[in-house]
């Protein structure tokens, strides 16, 4: 089977209201760990690579690994650029074999943010590539978040008609109070589903990615904290606002953090109990089973495509 595009998957998932993974990777670990995960689930896969991720491990590189995982697999996987901030980047990832790009135009004005989506949809589409955009802003890694102003950060469900039609993109990502990394709620978390309820309004039928949506697991994080790192108060979104946004419009949901810990508790924790070995394999296969068992979790208790692809 070709990698494929979320076209299909989407559609399938907001009908059945359940959403997708969208899984960054960086290296063959994570990759075969996610993989074998949706193997063994029947679960069909959004593998995301950021422009960090692709300094990393090179583009090439990344693009054979998960031709390889399709070939061991046989399952619908959707190789999708995540963070795109140029035309030239998501122009590359198009002629590059990607499926799907996404380009985050959410630090421009609005009427730029068209602009620059609508020059990549004419791109993708023309090759038979999906794109996603962004309205709203999310912190983490969009540092020029005005923190005094917040609500200027969430999306503004008005604008979300005129810059679908205007640019033509498949999905939106959009703000609701999620954002990148370990440290997403200070106090109580709180996401604005009555913007995405407003939002899926104005879109009928239309599928919305959440980013920020790892929901920064206790079990590693304690593992960290246990076994030398130092990761005090680091908070993700419940698992419950997860299920209930799947359940609504949104049908991709992005997880990164949540392989990071799984994978740094692991070693931290194999190092502590394990202090003379230095094989790589030692440490990495145990990391890999951990990813593993995450998304699994992820595929049937959050997410819900198990048994989908
Ligand atoms: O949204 C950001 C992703 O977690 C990717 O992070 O740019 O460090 O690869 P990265
Ligand atoms: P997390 O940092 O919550 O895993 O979000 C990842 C993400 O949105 C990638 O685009
Ligand atoms: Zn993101």
């Amino acid at each position: 089977m070709p990698l494929v595009t979320t076209k299909e998957m989407f559609k399938k998932a907001y009908e059945g209201g359940y959403a997708i993974g969208a899984f960054n990777v960086n290296n063959m670990e994570i990759i075969q760990g996610i993989t074998e995960a949706a193997k063994e689930e029947n679960a069909p896969l959004i593998l995301q690579v950021s422009s960090g991720a692709r300094k990393y491990a090179n583009h090439t590189y990344l693009v054979k690994l998960v031709e390889a995982a399709i070939q061991e697999t046989n399952l619908p996987i959707c190789l999708h650029l995540d963070h795109g901030d140029t035309f030239e980047l998501c122009k590359s990832c198009v002629d590059g074999g990607f499926t799907s790009v996404m380009i985050d135009g959410s630090h421009h004005p609005f009427e730029e943010n068209i602009k620059l989506t609508k020059q990549v949809v004419e791109y993708a589409h023309d090759k038979g590539v999906v794109v996603e955009a962004e309205l709203g802003r999310l912190a983490g890694i969009e540092d020029a978040v005005n923190v005094n102003d917040k609500d200027a950060a969430f999306t503004k469900p008005e604008e979300v008609e005129e810059f679908v039609s205007k640019t033509g993109v498949d999905s939106l990502a959009i703000a609701i109070g999620t954002s990148h990394g370990a440290y997403k709620f200070k106090g109580e978390a709180r996401l604005r589903f009555d913007i995405l309820e407003e939002v899926q309004k104005k879109l009928p039928g239309f599928p919305i990615v959440l980013h920020g949506a790892s929901s920064v697991i206790p079990e590693f994080v304690d593992m960290i904290n246990q076994f030398g790192g130092q990761m005090p108060g680091a908070k993700g979104v419940p698992e419950d606002m997860l299920r209930k946004a799947a359940s609504m419009a949104v049908c991709k949901i992005n997880i990164d953090s949540d392989l990071r810990l799984a994978m740094t508790g692991t070693i931290r924790k194999y190092f502590a109990e394990n202090p003379s070995h230095f094989d790589p394999r030692q440490y990495l296969g145990p990391a890999r089973n951990a990813i593993k068992g995450l998304v699994k979790h992820k595929l049937v208790d959050v997410l819900g495509c198990n048994g989908k692809a």
